[in-house]
């Protein structure tokens, strides 16, 4: 009897990565995905605890589980993931209809985790220790692209930014070994996969806690010279780490994208400091200068928050003048979340929420008329674009990234080219969040 399993995922690029990975030893222990949860033998929800928003809606799930499961007896429900690690013991209590919960040092360890559980019949399960280096990958890949490939190349966070709940849920820094992170690569490239994002919460600091300095540069050359390499990415820098030698080491690069996403979460110095970021406002736009010089056409994006406790209008001020001297081709914007047990949840002047909002608002109209003007400036000029697929609104029309992670859409032409090919598109018009071409 063939046995089903569902995963629902939230959150960042590394639970997309640890679901699939979760996904591998499912299809390793004999089960087949579908896509409806109610005919699920094994429904996995993979949780995240970065916002309050995200945490609710996922509570929800959780809630209708109960339900989910009693019409499927006999089916299992773990939850993964970050809130499992955050508070998982309570949850078990709260919501008897969770079976195993596993933290996220665990995610590699699930396929003898469940078959210990099924065999052994045992009533819940708690897997939440943070200290174990994850075990390494052995299962098979199931990845969403044919052509993109995550990468971790370290887990946790050791920052410790007042506002943030991951190093509490993702653990110390540990870094993946550079030999195993090239022989999945590797791998990965004989299976036909042309673009790799390294993973990690600040990849600059990868492998400073195997005693490398410069460890990201080193790796980035590494996997650089790997051939069938097409594009490189990375998530996430780290203003702070982001050394001069990486800049370089991108600047001479093949492969590695000229795309730099460099949080820089608010514009003023003083809540900069508030928020432990480890550098100010003179600091950052000098990263800014030094990215420029060495790559002149570099496309940089950023996060941030609004609202953070004790933020004066004049702060905020700063950060809208911030972003119009840089002039980001893009921002995630996020008004600040109150996540307890993190200093700024304790910190005095929380901003009232309408204040945030309107905030919000005022920072996404500049950036969004930056977003224009930087796409404008690419119009006329011809790129190359790795080319997604059909895109999802109208399937006669092609969509793809450049090199700087712009999307890009162009008319269907009689031959279609292969999801992960290059494709060289002429810009014909700019948006706020697009650009639209094409195929010479
Ligand atoms: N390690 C990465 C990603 C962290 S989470 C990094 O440092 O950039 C992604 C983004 O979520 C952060 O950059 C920040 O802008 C936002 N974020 C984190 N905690 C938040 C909170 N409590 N409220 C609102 N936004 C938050
Ligand atoms: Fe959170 Fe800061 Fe670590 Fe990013 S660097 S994960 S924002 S603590
Ligand atoms: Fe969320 Fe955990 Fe990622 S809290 S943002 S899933 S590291």
């Amino acid at each position: 009897m063939t046995r089903y399993y569902h995963i629902l995922n939230y959150g960042c690029q590394m639970n997309e990565s640890d679901a699939e990975h979760y996904a591998g030893q499912l299809l390793d222990l004999g089960y087949t995905y579908t896509p409806d949860y109610h005919e699920a033998d094994v429904i996995i929800i993979n949780t995240c605890c970065v916002r309050e928003s995200a945490e609710k809606k996922i509570l929800g799930k959780i809630g209708e589980m109960k339900q989910v499961k009693r019409n499927h007896p006999g089916s299992v429900l773990c939850v993964t993931g970050c809130m499992a690690q955050e508070w998982g013991r309570e949850m078990l209590k709260k919501y008897p209809q969770v079976d195993l919960l596993l933290g996220t040092a665990h995610v590699n360890s699930f396929s003898s985790i469940l078959q210990n559980y099924l065999s052994s019949h045992d009533s819940q399960g708690l897997f939440d220790d943070l200290t174990v280096m994850p075990q390494e990958f052995e299962g098979s890949f199931v990845r969403k692209s044919s052509f993109a490939a995550w990468v971790p190349i370290m887990y946790g966070c050791n920052n410790f930014c007042t506002y943030c709940i991951v190093p509490y849920v993702r653990g110390r820094e540990r870094s993946r070994e550079p030999e195993a992170i090239c022989r999945e690569i590797r791998r990965a490239v004989s299976l036909g996969y042309r673009e790799f994002t390294l993973l990690g919460q600040n990849v600059n600091s990868y492998g400073k806690d195997r005693g490398e300095k410069e460890g990201f540069a080193h790796l980035l050359e590494l996997v650089d010279a790997i051939p069938g390499v097409e594009r490189i990415r990375y998530m996430t820098s780290h203003p702070r780490d982001m050394s001069e030698e990486v800049v370089r080491t991108i600047a001479q690069s093949r492969h590695v994208c000229r795309h730099f996403h460099i949080p820089v979460q608010s514009g003023s110095s003083r809540i900069m400091k508030a928020m432990n970021r480890g550098y100010d406002r003179e600091k950052y736009l000098d990263l800014v200068r030094t990215i420029r010089k060495y790559v002149p056409d570099a496309v940089l994006s950023t996060d941030l928050i609004v609202g953070f406790p004790g933020e004066t209008e004049e702060d905020f001020e700063d950060t809208l003048s911030l972003v119009r001297e840089v002039c980001f081709d893009d921002a995630f914007t996020f008004i600040y979340s109150r996540r307890s047990g993190t200093p700024a949840a304790k910190m005095p002047d929380q901003v009232p929420d309408d204040v945030k909002k309107e905030r919000l608002d005022r920072l996404m109209e500049v950036q969004n008329a930056c977003s224009l003007e930087r796409n404008k400036r690419l119009v006329g000029r011809t790129l190359p674009v790795m080319v997604e697929g059909p895109s999802r609104s109208n399937p006669e029309v092609m969509s793809g990234r450049t090199d700087g992670n712009n999307l890009v859409l162009w008319p269907k032409g009689e031959t279609e080219p292969a999801p992960g090919s290059i494709v060289p598109v002429r810009i014909e018009r700019a948006q706020t969040w697009l650009l639209k071409g094409r195929v010479e």
